[in-house]
């Protein structure tokens, strides 16, 4: 317990359990940000959402951006490879939603993405981060604007802490930072040491990220690098239940086994969201990887699982979640 930071303040959000949902692609939709936020997330990050996308008012793209005030606080997610378009960006996000503050995405690993200069390509042209990162921080001075960033393009070019302290100057409020190279992907372990680094040259908020799956990793995270808050992505699929364990460890609770019962009953929760938010069709077949998630692990899990993700349709996936609960 005695590592565990209690509150974190990014420039005027005052965030009370410093422990992040972290975005991500076609998973972190209303649905799963209303889920993880029921169980305790402090603060909750939409996926990242391309800037020209939201400059042409691309239907789809906007309707990523939409959230409901029982979401706040939360973070918009932008990705984009030239400073005038992520300064418009930023701007309609603004003006259209009004979130808490604005993350621009420079860890994003993906070819489709790093090869047109957007994501984490900003780590190999330091120039174009200042540049996007001063224009999007200038777009929306009532918010603070965030950077997540992995730690350099490849080993030889390491620059989390170079790039961090650039980044402070323009007037970027929090660092998040998952300490893996982009040519790394997700191999090997994250590199903590790095985070440790950043916060010693900063001061500003950083968070760190990367392989926190257990309150023990909290533990360890925090004393290595004395990071002012701690992301948490894989470890909350299927398992939005993390952030409630994390707050009763920090109270002295005991944790709370959770039953078969609250497992399937977050499921039917979490499947209509997304019937709710994407239509039958998107939102059912959005659901099956989410199925694997959250039965995960389980004795008989793999054939309930392949029940589930055989189902055709809305009906039929509630009708088993519901018969298996009784
Ligand atoms: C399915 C998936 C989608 C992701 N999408 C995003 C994204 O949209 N934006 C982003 O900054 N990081 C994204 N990430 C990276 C995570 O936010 C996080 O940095 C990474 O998974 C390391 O943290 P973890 O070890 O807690 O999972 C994604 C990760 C996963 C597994």
């Amino acid at each position: 317990m005695t590592h565990f930071k209690k509150k974190l303040q990014i420039g005027n959000i005052n965030i009370d359990f410093p422990f992040f949902l972290a975005p991500m692609a076609g998973v972190t939709d209303y649905a799963f940000r209303v889920i993880a936020k029921e169980f305790g997330a402090g603060i909750v990050y939409s996926e990242f959402v391309s800037a020209h996308g939201i400059i042409r008012k691309n239907e789809k793209t906007l309707k990523m951006i939409q959230f409901s005030d029982f979401e706040r606080p939360i973070g918009i997610q932008i990705f984009g490879d030239s400073p005038e378009v992520m300064r418009d960006a930023a701007k309609v996000v603004y003006e259209k939603f009004k979130p808490n503050l604005i993350d621009i995405n420079y860890g994003c690993p993906v070819p489709k993405v790093t090869k047109k200069g957007a994501g984490s390509a900003a780590l190999k042209d330091l120039c174009l981060m200042e540049d996007i990162t001063q224009a999007v921080v200038e777009s929306v001075p009532k918010i603070p604007v965030t950077v997540k960033m992995r730690a350099g393009w490849n080993a030889e070019k390491i620059v989390s802490t170079e790039a961090g302290i650039k980044l402070e100057k323009i007037g970027v409020k929090a660092i998040t930072l998952h300490p893996r190279t982009t040519v790394q992907m997700y191999k090997s372990k994250a590199n903590w040491d790095l985070i440790k680094e950043l916060k010693e040259n900063v001061d500003i908020p950083v968070i760190g990220n990367g392989d926190v799956s257990s309150i023990d990793d909290i533990k360890k995270m925090f004393k290595t690098t004395n990071c002012d808050g701690i992301m948490i992505g894989r470890a909350a699929l299927g398992n939005p239940w993390f952030f409630t364990e994390i707050k009763k460890y920090m109270n002295n609770e005991d944790p709370k086994d959770i039953s078969m019962k609250e497992r399937f009953e977050v499921c039917q929760k979490h499947l209509d969201l997304l019937v709710q938010t994407h239509g039958e069709v998107i939102g059912t077949n959005n659901m099956r990887k989410h199925f694997g998630w959250y039965f995960k692990g389980f004795k008989d899990a793999s054939a309930l699982r392949k029940k589930l993700v055989l189902v055709k349709n809305y009906s039929e996936m509630k009708d088993i979640l519901s018969n298996i609960r009784h």
